[in-house]
């Protein structure tokens, strides 16, 4: 038993090292960090076990999919996407800060059927709708009013039927119950998404082997 435990914390203390080592040598997604915390939500990209819990439902039926990234960051959740993807499949990724983007591209840039556009999701519009939305937007992190709008552009952009899966940071989710933050926007978000779950019997993960630990939801829309 305590050897197992010691295997465990081992586990976790390379799995953290080399999270805190590939954040040192991935010098834009900390640039644009300490530019714009808020924006950013987290000071890591997301692991690739968040990346497969994410893009869960992605290849389940042969038909050709719609697939939206929102908020790709340095690509680590686009990589996993990608390798779900059949050839008649189309990926679109939008990114606001426009040095990502420009990694993005660099990254994906042969792949024909994936597409990068630097904007706010709130501006983006698509001739056709998704059949999947994936989101790793830090909602916790942004004012009510502002993942209302989200929120809102996501129905517009998804097909009826369609899935939206998107992460909540641990951390971010239980500062809502510490008693001296005075932040009543947090509490609103998380009681707004919340009750929006609760009204699309979504699914709910946690992904340990994340940093921060992190829940991922899936909702049929
Ligand atoms: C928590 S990071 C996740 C990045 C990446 N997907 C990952 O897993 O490592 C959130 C990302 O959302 C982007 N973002 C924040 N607000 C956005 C918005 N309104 N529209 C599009 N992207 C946004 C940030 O610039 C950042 O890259």
């Amino acid at each position: 038993m305590q050897k197992k435990k010691l295997w465990m914390i081992l586990g976790l203390v390379v799995f953290v090292s080399s999270t805190m080592l590939s954040v040192l040598k991935n010098h834009t997604f900390l640039e644009s960090v300490i530019k714009d915390p808020v924006q950013m939500g987290t000071i890591v990209p997301c692991s690739g076990f968040t990346g497969e819990e994410l893009s869960r439902y992605v290849d389940q039926n042969n038909k050709p999919n719609k697939i939206l990234e929102a908020g790709g960051g340095s690509g680590a959740i686009t990589e996993k996407i990608i390798k779900k993807l059949k050839p008649s499949d189309v990926l679109d990724v939008v990114e606001i800060d426009p040095n990502l983007c420009k990694i993005l591209r660099d990254k994906f840039n042969s792949y024909k059927n994936v597409k990068i556009h630097c904007c706010s999701i709130t501006d983006y519009s698509s001739p056709y709708k998704y059949d999947y939305i994936i989101s790793t937007l830090p909602f916790n992190a942004f004012k009510l009013d502002f993942v209302k709008q989200v929120r809102k552009k996501f129905e517009e952009l998804v097909n009826t039927g369609g899935c939206l899966s998107y992460v909540e940071y641990t951390i971010s989710a239980w500062k809502q119950y510490l008693p001296f933050i005075k932040d009543k926007d947090i509490k609103g978000v998380v009681n707004y998404l919340s009750k929006d779950r609760s009204t699309h019997s979504a699914e709910k993960r946690i992904v340990w082997l994340n940093v921060p630990p992190t829940y991922v939801y899936h909702q049929r829309m």
